[in-house]
């Protein structure tokens, strides 16, 4: 047995969190006994940076903003009695209004009692509460749960379809911090029309969940929907998931919303220990820090042996690249930092691209999250003195220590059950890991300029294709190619944007098509 792998080493490198029935096992991480004065250094910078944010400093510069999601689950902790008021009164609004629902107290307009949840929203207004609805289903739900969050007109008909004639009891939530993301937008606009088509007021169906003033807000006070819940500047999109942004999903699902914040709540008090080796996001911090030198060298492979977080690992997608893949550090250095976070679930994975961790290139490290409850019922064995269970845990070990045989590192985070406390901590435990990595990289977690650039280009090109579609009309008889728009447009740098967009629109039947020798010369003019 070598040294990682022994019971000796398990010891020193296991951190068990008794309040929340979680532990952390880096054992198999190839990371040194002693955290190295040099990194021990950056901790002590990271935990000040830290407690600084909490306290209300603008620890967002770009954007000039407080970073207050941990004041979400312990409102006391806000730097102002307004803003304390705020998340409390807004924790109130959401039970209440969760309550009217289940009691009948608002009904649909055409119909005796909401019955499905339809949620609108993209990135952190919908990659969160996903998770949780996902993560915490049952047969007791209160509502059948549907989401849009793309702007893809097959995969909003795809659902308007399953909801069908439900469309009635269906509770539309529209969820966006900024009120103006179009893909939100498109969807609402779709869905409303769906409403209308079927003589429902979209209104009396709607809710906003949106920052004060923002488009939606105005839409929804004008068209007096519903009900609508505010989302703050000071909570960032990929942390909103204990705001009203998840917290609403959760309590119309049912779910005993106070226990997500509880858990996350004690999470975030064990994650303010100064200690490094006492600190379970501290020391998946220093993990990453230590796999990837602090460049993001290593993959981080997401593996959860539950079926129920499969989504975990989009959820964290989001959480980790968008905060830490950054071009500049907090100085204005290019760095280009990041951490790559892929994965599914065990031990589907261990028939799919486990093969080529084992034996491709040594480029990523593990996180498998283990579950120690089986299942809520009792179940059968499925060999004498074992179940499936037994066989989840030894895939899972096996596969861990294959790896480990290999030289490739992983990390273990062990959860004895998944219920809405643990839910809440293991969000509140890799919320924080994000904040202190970003500070041992020196990188601004809080902002996301590469989502606002690609949003930019996305308007450019439809102005384009606007541009485009007007030439045509204006000039019913004339076939253009693109080569011969670009020239009108006197910007040939636009020639092969504009030739896809003008395949798009013929594909649809909105201009005609006339192929040619080559796909370059295909001419396209106004349909008759
Ligand atoms: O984390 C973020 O800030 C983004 O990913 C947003 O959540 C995403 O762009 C959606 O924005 P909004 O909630 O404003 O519609």
């Amino acid at each position: 047995m070598n040294k990682s792998s022994s019971w000796e080493n398990f010891q020193q490198h296991y951190l068990e969190l008794p309040e929340l029935g979680i532990s952390l096992d880096t054992a198999l991480m190839n990371a040194p006994d002693v955290l190295p004065n040099s990194t021990e250094i950056l901790f002590q910078h990271a935990f000040q940076q830290m407690q600084e944010l909490e306290e209300g400093a603008i620890a967002n510069p770009d954007e000039n903003r407080m970073v207050g999601h941990y004041w979400l689950r312990n409102p006391e902790l806000a730097p102002s009695p307004e803003i304390q008021n705020l998340i409390s009164s807004t924790l109130k609004n959401i039970q209440q209004f969760a309550l009217e629902i289940q009691q009948n107290k608002l009904i649909p307009q055409k119909a005796d009692s909401f019955r499905n949840v339809l949620l609108l929203g993209i990135g952190g207004s919908a990659l969160g509460p996903q998770f949780v609805q996902n993560s915490l289903a049952s047969k007791a739900d209160r509502m059948q749960f549907y989401f849009l969050d793309n702007t893809d007109p097959d995969g909003i008909d795809q659902v308007m379809s399953s909801i069908g004639d439900e469309l009635n009891s269906t509770l539309t939530l529209v969820i966006s911090k900024s009120g103006g993301t179009k893909e939100t937008r498109n969807a609402m606009l779709e869905v409303r029309h769906v409403y209308e088509n079927s003589g429902l007021d979209f209104s009396k169906h709607a809710v906003a969940v949106t920052g004060e003033k923002s488009q939606l807000d105005q839409l929804a006070e004008r068209e007096n929907w519903l009900r609508r819940f505010p989302m703050w500047d000071w909570v960032g999109g990929r942390t909103s998931v204990l705001s009203a942004v998840g917290l609403l999903p959760a309590a119309l699902q049912g779910l005993e919303i106070l226990e997500i914040l509880n858990g996350a709540k004690v999470m975030d008090e064990l994650t303010r220990r100064k200690d490094v080796r006492k600190n379970p996001a501290a020391m998946l911090a220093w993990m990453w820090h230590h796999a990837g030198a602090g460049r993001g060298e290593k993959a981080m492979v997401m593996l959860p042996y539950k079926d129920r977080l499969l989504l975990f690992s989009r959820y964290l997608q989001q959480l980790v690249m968008e905060s830490l893949g950054k071009e500049k550090d907090l100085a204005g250095k290019t760095v280009h930092q990041g951490l790559s976070v892929y994965g599914n679930k065990g031990s589907t994975d261990q028939h799919a691209f486990v093969q080529q961790l084992r034996e491709g290139p040594a480029d990523f490290f593990v996180t498998f999250i283990e579950v120690l409850k089986e299942r809520k019922k009792a179940g059968i064995e499925v060999e004498p003195g074992i179940t499936s269970g037994d066989f989840l845990q030894g895939f899972m070990l096996g596969t861990s220590a294959a790896l480990f045989q290999n030289g490739r590192p992983s990390l273990t985070i062990t959860l004895e059950e998944i219920n809405p406390q643990s839910l809440g901590a293991l969000i509140a435990l890799f919320e924080r890991a994000v904040g202190l990595y970003a500070s041992l990289i020196g990188i601004n977690a809080y902002h996301q300029p590469g989502v606002e650039a690609g949003k930019r280009a996305a308007g450019d090109v439809i102005e384009l294709s606007l541009k485009i579609q007007f030439q045509l009309k204006s000039h019913p008889e004339q076939q253009f190619s693109a080569a011969s728009l670009a020239d009108i447009f006197a910007d040939t740098s636009q020639t092969v944007t504009i030739f896809k967009l003008l395949e798009h629109l013929a594909a649809n039947g909105r201009v005609h098509k006339f192929s040619s020798d080559t796909p370059f010369a295909a001419e396209f003019k106004a349909n008759s």
